[in-house]
């Protein structure tokens, strides 16, 4: 029997639910945040719940915690000397590793200290047991969930956890000059999916204006076809690696076998999107990696997502298919082209 806290973007966590039922039978699952964040209690033990999650990672499961220990919220400074002696206890999870705290507070709790009060608190117990206190690239992860109640806390490598962020929020620096918040989507899918985009030359990225993924592109370097009807941003008009086909990506006709990128973020139903993709495919070399969204337009997701995956399989690898924390109302798919 294990215990874990799950969380999936906003008014997604029923779907992650759905995933985790078909991977773990018998599961039951309390919500701690209305469609956000859920308490989820299950048969097999810890090592063959991760072997079952791994084994078919969920599209909307963001982030997942282990419970290890229940701490009930006193709403005093009780609380946070519970936390230390836990830590002070488990000493031998964090010796001589780069250990990261990760606190997130439920906006019901009663659990009275701010985030960063309660990870300086912890970082200087870590250190007094020989850890080493980090933010990035921890070994360890030390995951504490503040709900009305109760502190549910969790201790996971980044990859059992699904994610290094606190429950899987991946925060971007806005620059200066950014030309769409959609840039940070892409961002995040390269982390998510370990791409180097500057490891490709030619990328079509295809629904693009006003072209913050074309504008990513061109920073690391790679040559970009960009297709929509709709303006580019100025700042990206007179780039000398960027063509911009101004029209819709029906009509343009593309030189065969040249684009070893397609990227797409297309504002198009997903079947009619599906379509486009495979009449644009001859276009790609063979092995193209595609980094594609799926709008879910109020739809079943789980069913759309499972036709636009049967479509694009008949000449893509499906390699992920994933919620990222930038993604709204979407997903994003990672394929391959077949040859
Ligand atoms: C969400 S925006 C893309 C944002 C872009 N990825 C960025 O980083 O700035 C969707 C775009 O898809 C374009 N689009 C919708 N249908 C299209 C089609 N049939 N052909 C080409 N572009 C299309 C729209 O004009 C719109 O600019």
């Amino acid at each position: 029997m294990s215990q874990w806290i799950g969380t999936a973007n906003q008014s997604y966590a029923p779907y992650a639910i759905e995933e985790l039922r078909r991977l773990l039978p018998g599961a039951s699952f309390v919500q701690l945040a209305a469609g956000e964040v859920f308490l989820m209690s299950c048969e097999q033990e810890r090592a063959e719940t991760l072997e079952a999650i791994h084994s078919k990672e969920p599209i909307f499961l963001r982030h997942i915690q282990p419970v290890d220990r229940v701490i009930e919220i006193s709403g005093s400074a009780i609380d946070l000397e519970g936390l230390s002696e836990m830590i002070r206890h488990a000493r031998l999870t964090f010796v001589d590793k780069r250990t990261a705290v990760h606190i997130r507070r439920s906006s019901k709790t009663t659990f009275h200290y701010s985030a960063s009060d309660t990870k300086a608190l912890l970082d200087a117990v870590l250190e007094e047991l020989d850890a080493e206190p980090v933010v990035q690239q921890p070994e360890i992860i030390i995951s504490i969930y503040a709900a009305e109640t109760q502190l549910y806390v969790g201790f996971a490598s980044p990859g059992d956890m699904l994610s290094d962020w606190p429950g899987g929020a991946v925060r971007f620096q806005r620059e200066d000059g950014q030309v769409s918040r959609a840039k940070f989507k892409l961002l995040e899918a390269e982390r998510a999916f370990g791409l180097n985009y500057a490891d490709f030359k030619q990328a079509l990225d295809v629904g693009a204006a006003p072209g913050g993924w074309t504008s990513l592109l061109l920073d690391r370097g790679l040559r970009v076809t960009a297709i929509d009807p709709a303006d580019m941003h100025p700042s990206l008009l007179h780039h000398h690696a960027l063509t911009h086909h101004k029209r819709n990506a029906a009509d343009v006709k593309l030189v065969a076998n040249t684009y070893d990128l397609l990227v797409c973020d297309m504002s198009w139903s997903p079947m009619l999107m599906s379509r486009l993709i495979l009449d644009l495919q001859g276009a790609l070399k063979p092995y193209a990696t595609a980094i594609i969204t799926i709008k879910l337009m109020h739809r079943k997701p789980l069913q759309t997502i499972r036709e636009v995956q049967e479509r694009l399989g008949t000449a893509f690898t499906i390699l992920k298919a994933k919620q990222l924390f930038h993604n709204r109302e979407e997903i994003t798919l990672f394929l391959q082209k077949k040859q």
